[in-house]
């Protein structure tokens, strides 16, 4: 074990440091940066039905639903088809409407889910053409599906998803990315662009797990607090949902993610000098929104951690921590967002004595309902 886990202390930090490597081998092969195009060869029989969609139903469980959710600003955005993002559990015992145009997405790191298998089951019964990202080649979700894209991050230990997190939203955009393109739905120019900068995005990770020992340092400050709150918005909010739960998962403190706006509908009532609030703010036009978030934040003596761009003087300026990240696309933005936020729930939960690869009643893969 001590050799897998190649001199580092625990797989889950292994993961984290391996995610420059681990999307590149995830876009290796589709991504054309030359011919500004992006092949799929897994969805090629389904293109056509793709392209037809009138609608995208998602589901998952886990992290691997945080990712559909970043999945769902990718579609809409560039590919203008309407997306449902399902809770696995939840889609397989109502009655989900399902129309011969839809088409069901499933994502699963292991592709062996019990909630996401029934899901695909359930749709499949239903007509749907069903397509799955999963990373466990020949897994149960990547046979059952009609077509997919394996995610290629290689096996993950750690039971808190990290590197399969970051490669399944590397498959959504490329995925968003090629359909719009083909249904003339983005800005040829636009598509250039993201497919240089998703070119980018393992070397920009890589800079941002260089400055680990900054994260690690702010980590002992707040390793005693009794609860955090995460706050992001548009893409970023599925990134607030999933440094919260990566919190929960490994160090057991209470830790609630919210779109910003929401803080006002409740979480703002719990916020005092004891409550850390880390907000995501990569997202250009809505940063202004996210300032005075912050500034409400303040007045009631939370303490401020933020992720944001290198250049945000102004929400660095207002942070009592910042860490700041490489200038991205917006929509590319939760590659990077997440991986500071994976290294600081690390290292609380290494401070807190928590055995990080395997919590406690934890699976990695929830097999059995
Ligand atoms: C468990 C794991 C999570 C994972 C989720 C979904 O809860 O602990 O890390 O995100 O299952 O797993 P899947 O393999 O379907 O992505």
């Amino acid at each position: 074990e001590e050799i897998e886990k190649s001199g580092y202390p625990h797989f889950m930090l292994k993961e984290i440091f391996e995610q420059p490597n681990s999307i590149a081998d995830c876009l290796r092969g589709r991504l054309d940066v030359k011919n500004h195009s992006i092949q799929l060869g897994g969805l090629v029989d389904v293109m056509d039905k793709l392209i037809g969609a009138k609608r995208l139903i998602i589901a998952a469980c886990g992290t691997s639903w945080h990712a559909g959710l970043v999945g769902e600003y990718l579609f809409e955005h560039l590919s203008k088809i309407p997306v449902e993002v399902e809770y696995a559990s939840e889609f397989r015992y109502r009655e989900p409407l399902i129309n011969e145009d839809d088409v069901m997405l499933v994502i699963s790191q292991s592709g062996e889910t019990a909630d996401t298998l029934a899901a695909v089951r359930e749709a499949k019964q239903r007509g749907a053409t069903v397509l799955g990202i999963c990373n466990v080649v020949g897994s149960t979700i990547a046979r059952e599906t009609d077509a997919g894209v394996y995610t290629h991050a290689g096996p993950e230990i750690g039971v808190a998803s990290t590197k399969a997190f970051t490669a399944q939203v590397s498959v959504l955009a490329m995925m968003a990315i090629m359909i719009g393109q083909k249904k003339n739905t983005i800005d040829p120019e636009y598509a250039e662009r993201l497919i240089e900068e998703l070119d980018r995005i393992p070397g920009k990770v890589k800079q941002i797990v260089e400055q680990s020992d900054s994260i690690k340092r702010m980590a002992e400050l707040f390793t005693y607090a009794p609860n955090f709150l995460y706050l992001g918005r548009t893409y970023n909010f599925p990134v607030a949902l999933e440094g919260a739960l990566k919190l929960k998962e490994i160090s057991y403190i209470h830790a609630e993610g919210y779109p910003a706006a929401e803080m006002k509908h409740g979480p703002i009532a719990l916020i005092d000098a004891m409550m850390p609030v880390v907000v995501i703010a990569a997202t250009d036009h809505t940063n202004d929104k996210m300032i005075s978030n912050i500034e409400e934040v303040k007045a009631r003596k939370g303490r401020i951690i933020s992720i944001t761009g290198k250049e945000n003087e102004e929400v660095i300026d207002l942070s009592e921590f910042s860490c700041p990240i490489p200038e991205t696309e917006d929509c590319l933005s939760p590659l990077l967002t997440v991986i500071p936020l994976q290294l600081l729930s690390y290292y609380i939960a290494v401070n807190r004595g928590c055995n990080v690869d395997q919590p406690r009643n934890l699976a990695k893969s929830v097999t059995v309902e």
